[in-house]
């Protein structure tokens, strides 16, 4: 098409954009097809196609969505009109500002002369087998049979300055995972102010976008809003991914539901401070960017040196949000997490937090474990509160830093503690907190440096601590040597690692980045030397539930509200993007100290058994009878259901956001396992009872249903689904179903 010639504005002429057609390849089905500088990534369902730009250089996308067999017939942008040239008017790979694009670039390099234009070019590109690792960084893994990279080699001529993007495909998964390499090949020292991990323009007018917020206790909460014209986003500041947002944002299309419907998500594997821009342009189309905060990181870059930016998993869906959660859930479980617990089920347990609190002695722990162990659980962990002697942590207020169990609270030792507790029949846990320091220490009477600060400022305290640098090599061993040295005086089986606050005072925009390399060291130095070990993450509940943490730990704490109602949202919503696998849940005492609300025990049970990591907070000291009675056949329940939790798929049935009736669903691996979770969290007088309509079954195959003594056909259950009855507010029904 040939634009109208302007009166007043000039008109450029351009020329037109050269589509190469994937003649020869077009019917291949390689992961990765390439025809000269035309550039095709092909998965299950899902294709990734992009071009290099004859005149400029510049790579342009082509499409990102559902599988095309070539590329589709689009306009050619002979002539504009206005101030926004062509590259402002394209769908760009990897975005500058300064050169006509006037929207959200993906990055900014200062030059060693001062400029902020880049102009990046095609050089080369490699195909590798596999998919490589990041250096210092989380990242997905696969070998040639599950994935394969492309590499594309691009070259700013006037500034000497190289930059590679790395594309790998998970065609099982429909995931792209994205990556930037930038080297500095000049003379002079030049600084990265910006580097987005993925940009990605959609040329889809109508979308909408999907994140997750939230705060202390309210973790996952699932949003929903349109795109439209101008910049939307949210960031973190935090030092950590925290509460208030995910690294992870989805676009789709403003008609997609659960189970149909296009959806590209976009998932950022990093725990540090991110941003996620999305753009809405003048021309119609949507830009979306996510990386590193550039609020804080300015990163030099010396002759010779190369920075590696934290990846990007996208994966794209034509099945809805559910169908795109799915294949994160996947790929996050087979090729994220490293620990050989990633897709094994999980021992219950019972953990001393909501029980105890600071109540840590020999005496009160032995009780509990025994406790526990009387009950079923299989698991004891002992939370915070046993640690320090000069400085013991009777509470919050001092003792993090000294990593030696205390000799009053446990006159014979650890050992024989663990002993004690293994011999009950039950695994031993610790709670660490390795990053921060109380000032109340003796570790910060030796090394008030260590602790972030920023010169003479003061240093603010929360929760009475601070933040230790994990930026420095001596931080690290030290933390490497604190918790090794723990784990080697027991046998210790399972880690849950705290983080109770967000950093504040950095001396300068790089600490965050390098703080969290130094993280990511000391959990694979921990990690391989401890490999039996479960490690568990956590911070202030999900204050750190990301893909960079799954890498070493299989799973995380959800939150700290652990009132049922609430984490029926807080659980679906992380499921949006993190598998039912990785999460924490357990049952607490009613009242729930954070909501005040009571639940029955079963209805509390029920939730925490969606998440894989199953288990108590409470001390079984205040249970009433009835609900006492209850827990070993609870737990029986958890137990039972737990391969296939953890090893599933899940369906979001319906959400608590929409119904008092919110559901949800587990297929094993082989189907041959169902398991229905149906809740009522209010009741109401003389309407209908709900349907439950399964999904994703074998419509041909016949499943036996609960104890009701029926079997039906998949196709039954799909499209009539099974109606249930329920008795006040807070009800709950598990029902298994097994394929004939
Ligand atoms: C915050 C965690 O989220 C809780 O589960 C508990 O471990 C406390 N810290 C202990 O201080």
């Amino acid at each position: 098409m040939v634009w109208p010639r302007s009166r007043g504005f000039a008109a450029i002429a351009m020329v037109a954009l050269e589509l190469q057609p994937f003649s020869a390849l077009a019917q291949s089905t390689s992961a990765i097809q390439v025809d000269g500088t035309s550039f095709a990534l092909n998965g299950d369902n899902v294709s990734y196609r992009f071009h290099v730009d004859n005149e400029t250089g510049d790579l342009i996308t082509d499409h990102f969505g559902g599988l095309v067999t070539e590329d589709p017939i689009s306009v050619e942008i002979d002539f504009v009109q206005g101030w926004v040239t062509k590259i402002g008017r394209v769908r760009r790979e990897f975005p500058d500002l300064g050169r006509g694009d006037f929207r959200t670039p993906a990055f900014q390099i200062r030059q060693a002369q001062g400029y902020t234009v880049s102009q990046f070019q095609y050089q080369s590109h490699d195909v590798l087998e596999g998919k490589p690792g990041l250096p210092g960084l989380p990242s997905t893994f696969g070998d040639s049979e599950d994935a394969s990279t492309l590499v594309v080699h691009l070259y700013d001529n006037y500034s000497s300055v190289a930059a590679d993007l790395s594309y790998s495909i998970f065609p099982k998964y429909d995931s792209i995972v994205r990556s930037v390499n930038i080297t500095n090949k000049g003379n002079g020292t030049i600084t990265l102010e910006k580097l987005a991990s993925l940009s990605v323009d959609l040329p889809d007018e109508d979308l909408d976008l999907l994140e997750l917020k939230g705060d202390w206790s309210r973790e996952g909460h699932r949003v929903r809003r349109k795109v439209d014209v101008g910049t939307q986003g949210f960031q973190s500041t935090a030092g950590y991914s925290s509460h208030l947002h995910n690294p992870f944002l989805a676009l789709v299309s403003s008609t997609a539901t659960e189970s149909q419907g296009n959806a590209w998500g976009f998932s950022l594997v990093y725990t540090g401070s991110f941003a996620v821009d999305v753009e809405k342009g003048s021309q119609g189309l949507t830009r979306a960017t996510i990386g590193l905060n550039p609020l804080q990181f300015s990163w030099k870059l010396r002759p010779g040196q190369t920075f590696t930016s934290p990846e990007c998993v996208s994966v794209f869906s034509e099945a809805g949000v559910g169908g795109m959660s799915r294949q994160f859930h996947r790929l996050y479980r087979k090729h994220l997490m490293k620990s050989k617990f990633a897709e094994e089920t999980r021992p219950s347990l019972l953990n001393s937090w909501e029980g105890l609190t600071y109540g840590i002695n020999e005496s009160s722990v032995t009780r509990l474990a025994q406790e526990s162990a009387d009950l079923g659980a299989k698991l004891f962990v002992m939370d915070d509160g046993w640690f320090g002697n000069k400085h013991p942590r009777t509470s919050d207020t001092a003792g993090l830093g000294d990593w030696q169990v205390n000799k009053d609270l446990f006159p014979n030792g650890l050992e024989a503690l663990v002993d004690d507790v293994r011999d009950m029949g039950l695994q031993f846990g610790l709670w660490f907190e390795p990053e921060m320091v109380n000032p109340v220490s003796e570790l910060y009477e030796k090394h008030p440096d260590w602790a972030i600060h920023a010169g003479s400022y003061p240093r603010t305290e929360t929760r009475n601590q601070l933040v230790l640098n994990l930026g420095l090599p001596e931080v690290q061993e030290f933390v490497i040597d604190s918790v090794s040295n723990i784990l080697n005086s027991a046998p210790i089986t399972y880690v849950k690692w705290d983080n109770n606050r967000g950093i504040h005072e950095t001396p300068d925009p790089n600490l965050d980045h390098r703080y969290m390399l130094g993280v990511y060291r000391v959990f694979e130095e921990l990690t391989s030397r401890f490999p039996d070990v479960l490690w568990e993450g956590c911070a202030s509940g999900g204050g750190r539930f990301d893909p960079g943490i799954l890498q070493w730990f299989p799973q995380v704490w959800t939150s700290d509200d652990t009132d049922a109602v609430e984490r029926i949202a807080i659980q679906f919503g992380t499921s949006l993007v993190y598998p039912p696998s990785a999460m924490g849940a357990h049952v607490s005492h009613v009242p729930n100290g954070v909501t005040q609300r009571s639940t029955s025990v079963s209805f509390r049970a029920h939730v925490a058994m969606m998440g894989g990591s199953f288990g108590l907070e409470l001390d079984p000291q205040d249970l009433d009878e009835d609900e006492r009675a209850q827990i070993p056949d609870l737990l029986a329940l958890a137990e039972k259901i737990n391969p296939i939790i953890v090893r599933g798929d899940f369906w979001r049935l319906a959400l608590p956001e929409d119904t008092d009736y919110p559901a949800g669903q587990f297929i094993s691996e082989d189907g041959s396992q169902v398991v229905l979770f149906a809740f009522q969290t209010r009741a109401t007088i003389n309407n209908a009872w709900p349907w439950f309509r399964l999904q994703g079954l074998d419509p041909q195959a016949r499943y036996s249903v609960g104890d009701t003594g029926r079997t039906l056909s998949g196709k039954t259950l799909m499209n009539a689904g099974i109606q249930l009855q329920f008795e006040g507010d807070y009800d709950s029904q598990v029902i298994i179903l097994e394929k004939q």
